[in-house]
C-alpha cells in the first residue's frame, strides 16, 4: 500500500519476532472471523478469548461494534468506509500478532477483496492468518435479530445493511467454516483451538 507521507524510512528494531515469541512463550497469529450480523462472531470471539486465557494463551479481541466507538469512530457503513475499517483492523491485528498474541478479530468484513488484502498483509509479514467463516443463513440471523437491526433494515430505517441492502461476499476457501445453526458456541471454540493446535500455533 503506497503511503501518503514522503521522506519516511522504515526503522528496523533490534529485537526480532522470534525473540519476542521465545520470551512470551507463544506464537502470534490472527484469527479472522467473518460473517453476517448476528451470525455469532462476537460470541465465538469472546468465548475463544476466555478459553485461551484458561489455557494460558494470551489473546486480544478486536470487535466491530467496539472499535467503531474509538479507533474507527470516523467511519460509517458505505463500501469505502468498510474498506477503510477493514484495512485499519488488518494493520492493528497484524501488530498484535507481531507482539506474539493470538489476535481475534470479529468484523462482518463483507468484501472478499478486503479480506484478501488483510491476508496478504499478514503473508508479507510472515504472520499466520486464519480466516474463519462464521456462517448462518440470512433467515436464521434475521430470526435471531438480537439488536433489532434486521427489522429496522427491512423497514428501510437502516441503509446499506449487510445481507439486506448491502452485499456479503462469503469466503470461498476459508481455513475454517463454522455453521452456527448446527454447532454450539463450545463446539465452534473447539474447532478453532483444534486448528490452532494442529498447526502448532498454540500448544
Ligand atoms: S464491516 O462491514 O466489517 O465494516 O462492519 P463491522 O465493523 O463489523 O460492524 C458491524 C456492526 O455494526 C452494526 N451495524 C451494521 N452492520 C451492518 N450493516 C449496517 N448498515 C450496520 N449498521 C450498524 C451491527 O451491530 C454490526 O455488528 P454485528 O456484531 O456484526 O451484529
Amino acid at each position: 500500500m503506497p503511503t501518503t507521507a514522503t521522506n519516511i524510512t522504515w526503522h528496523q528494531g533490534a529485537v526480532t519476532r522470534p525473540e519476542r515469541e521465545a520470551l512470551v512463550g507463544q506464537k502470534g497469529v490472527t484469527v479472522w472471523l467473518t460473517g453476517l450480523s448476528a451470525s455469532g462472531k462476537s460470541t465465538i470471539a469472546s468465548a475463544l478469548e476466555q478459553h485461551l486465557l484458561q489455557h494460558g494463551v494470551s489473546s486480544y479481541r478486536l470487535d466491530g461494534d467496539n472499535v467503531r466507538f474509538g479507533l474507527n469512530s470516523d467511519l460509517g457503513f458505505s463500501e469505502r468506509d468498510r474498506n477503510e475499517n477493514i484495512r485499519r483492523i488488518a494493520e492493528v491485528s497484524k501488530l498484535f500478532a507481531d507482539a506474539s498474541l493470538v489476535s481475534i478479530t470479529s468484523f462482518i468484513s463483507p468484501y472478499r477483496g478486503d479480506r484478501e488484502k488483510a491476508r496478504k498483509l499478514h503473508q508479507l509479514n510472515n504472520i499466520p492468518f486464519i480466516e474463519v467463516f462464521v456462517d448462518a443463513p440470512l433467515e436464521v440471523v434475521e430470526a435471531r435479530d438480537p439488536k433489532g437491526l434486521y427489522k429496522k433494515a427491512r423497514a428501510g430505517e437502516i441503509k446499506n445493511f449487510t445481507g439486506i441492502s448491502a452485499p456479503y461476499e462469503a469466503p470461498e476457501t476459508p481455513e475454517l467454516h463454522l455453521e452456527t445453526q448446527n454447532l454450539s458456541v463450545n463446539e465452534c471454540v473447539q474447532a478453532v483451538t483444534d486448528y490452532l493446535t494442529k498447526q502448532q500455533y498454540i500448544s
